[in-house]
């Protein structure tokens, strides 16, 4: 997703924002560009394709310059062209601009421009903002009435940064998107992460929506879309950069894969540690537990998954429905709120669009929220009632590993916290619950070791090599193999259509053929597994192969199987997660073997800040 950043202060910029942008790069982009204020006029480089091409063009260039922007791009209006790149100037070239979110009634505001004789370089939403501030500037007393007429035009997501030539500093704007100013002596840094100047600043402030900032080196103003002047309210930072070095592992995705047992552990003992104040952390009390009649989660992609697999906590430990909508579909949908439900938003960035609009929308009613997320300070946190907080660390590559494990972990532990505190379990069955997940982790990294030469000499060059592929899970196994399914996608490129192995015999199963191996992923329950071996013996007479990852003493399926792996017996809702690092493994070779950029897919962001 498109990225901005900022600096001012008294060093040389070009390198800082180079770097914050290569820090960023996990987020998703395809082109990528610059800007700066020297001698009162505005400078600006673009490229397309990876960073390197922005580097390679800006060598020996604007060495000593203090002020600059950045960008990455993550196309939406218009193709990957410079053009469309940003930054965005307007007609005197004396405003760029670099924008996160979408403009969306840029198309009436550009047609009322080019009236006014604006003219336009690029297909960009953006661009209407550059030509609309110069307009406004032609008309109002000062730049900060043209930035409030200007804001107020605007509708849609934003986080600009922006550069006026006779302006010694940066001007920033937020709504929807995120956007944070860091402060160092006598520099600012301005960025859609903390990430990007983390080392480098001791103290953040996260903008509010609706508000513009002036940014000098040694000054920071906000306001309000009235003109009015707001607090500015700083954070303490505590990241460290160097902790995201990816060792010595070949890619981030096989690093945080390995990271899953640590991050799990520290995530269940940090809650544990919470003590007393734990349900406060989630703004509930023993009674509100008691009064939620239904619990909705409401999540995206691999978040969405761990939210479907969770349903089976909740139903079975707390005795309570859940539904898991789609955020992108929930706010779209008819709602009918429920004050006896808890709502949860399941993010590891804290900063999908689409979540954040729908947990907006279920607050404006006034209903309990809930949050987990894996970022503190993240929009979703900020805009929750109370938050769950994993302790996962960051995680850079695209596709997600070990934010899957422990939102999974986490949900688990927390239904029978839940159920704790509704009496509905014991002390002691709380305990056992925590071996039990202790017992799956343990698993999890074993099943690493146990098939890693396996994999890796033989299994994913045997795979890789088909182009479909059908993968099949009954009850919790069926959307572990969604995730399992959009694991393979994200990564290799290969089509993979997952599919609850009940329905195979209601259409899917036209597609089996020598050519489209068939995963199964299997279920500790006898009853489900008797159904799944039914479906694996539909599968094989119609010349399927199948590959399965079965449990311990599931030899009815293994004999059906082309390959298989041996799951060792775990608590039968624990079964995806103990699954986990092994599939995401086999996956990340097949996907290897195919040459892909594994850690930055194409077409794809870590973080979706658009609808
Ligand atoms: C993007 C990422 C996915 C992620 C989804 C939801 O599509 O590529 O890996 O699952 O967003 O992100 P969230 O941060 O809300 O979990």
């Amino acid at each position: 997703m498109c990225s901005v950043v900022g600096y001012v202060g008294s060093r040389s910029s070009k390198d800082l924002i180079l770097e914050s942008l290569s820090r960023l790069e996990y987020r998703g982009y395809d082109s990528a560009g610059f800007a700066c204020i020297e001698n009162c006029s505005i400078n600006c480089c673009k490229s397309i394709g990876k960073l390197e091409n922005l580097v390679n063009k800006l060598q020996g260039k604007f060495e000593d310059v203090n002020i600059s922007i950045g960008h990455t791009r993550w196309s939406t209006h218009g193709l990957s062209t410079e053009e469309n790149a940003h930054p965005q100037l307007d007609c005197k070239k004396e405003i760029a601009i670099v924008h996160n979110g979408i403009i969306e009634n840029f198309y009436q505001i550009k047609e009322m421009l080019i009236k006014n004789g604006h003219f336009f370089c690029s297909k960009t939403d953006t661009e209407v903002v550059a030509h609309l501030l110069e307009d406004y500037i032609s008309s109002c007393s000062d730049l900060k009435e043209a930035l409030i007429q200007t804001l107020r035009k605007i509708e849609g997501a934003y986080a600009l940064v922006m550069l006026k030539n006779d302006f010694d500093g940066l001007i920033v704007a937020k709504h929807s998107s995120p956007l944070c100013i860091g402060i160092a002596d006598n520099e600012h840094f301005v960025a859609s992460d903390p990430l990007a100047f983390a080392g480098k600043c001791k103290e953040v402030i996260f903008l509010p929506d609706s508000s513009f900032a002036f940014v000098t080196k040694d000054k920071i103003e906000i306001f309000d879309l009235e003109g009015n002047k707001l607090e500015l309210e700083k954070k303490v930072l505590n990241l460290n950069w160097s902790s995201l070095s990816k060792l010595n592992y070949e890619s981030f995705m096989l690093k945080e894969i390995y990271e899953q047992k640590n991050s799990i552990s520290r995530s269940i003992s940090y809650y544990k540690s919470l003590g007393d104040n734990f349900l406060n952390s989630l703004s509930l009390n023993k009674q509100d537990l008691k009064n939620i009649q239904n619990m909705v989660f409401i999540a995206c992609g691999t978040s969405w998954h761990a939210g479907r697999i969770a349903r089976f906590f909740f139903e079975d430990i707390c005795d309570l429905p859940v539904a898991v909508p789609l955020a992108s579909e929930f706010r779209y949908s008819r709602f009918f709120p429920d004050h006896d439900s808890l709502y949860v938003a399941i993010s590891q960035s804290g900063e999908t669009a689409d979540t954040i609009e729908a947990l907006k929308m279920v607050k404006s009613f006034d209903l309990k929220t809930l949050v987990l997320t894996n970022v503190d300070n993240s929009t979703l946190v900020r805009e929750s009632g109370g938050s769950l907080l994993m302790q996962a660390g960051p995680e850079v590559a695209v596709a997600s590993t070990k934010a899957f494990s422990c939102q999974i972990a986490s949900l688990f532990w927390l239904a029978n916290r839940f159920a704790l505190e509704r009496n509905q379990i014991t002390e002691k069955e709380m305990q056992k619950a925590e071996e039990d997940l202790s017992i799956a982790v343990v698993v999890m990294e074993e099943l690493l070791d146990n098939y890693k030469v396996q994999i890796e000499t033989g299994l994913a060059l045997k795979y890789a090599i088909f182009h479909r592929f059908i993968f099949l899970g009954r009850h919790i196994s069926y959307p572990f193999s969604l995730e399992a399914a959009l694991k393979l996608k994200e990564i290799s490129y290969l089509f993979v259509h997952a599919y609850p192995a009940g329905e195979l015999k209601h259409g899917p199963i036209a597609l089996i053929d020598i050519h489209t191996p068939v995963f199964i992923f299997s279920h500790m329950d006898p009853m489900i597994y008797k159904k799944l071996v039914s479906n694996a013996q539909e599968v094989k007479a119609r010349g399927g192969r199948i590959v399965a990852f079965a449990f311990e003493g599931q030899d009815e399926l293994l004999a059906l199987s082309e390959d298989y792996f041996i799951i060792p017996k775990v608590n039968p809702l624990l079964g995806p997660l103990a699954m986990t690092s092994l599939v995401q493994f086999f996956v990340y070779h097949m996907a290897k073997i195919l040459g892909r950029s594994i850690d930055k897919p194409r077409n794809l962001a870590k973080s979706v800040t658009v609808e």
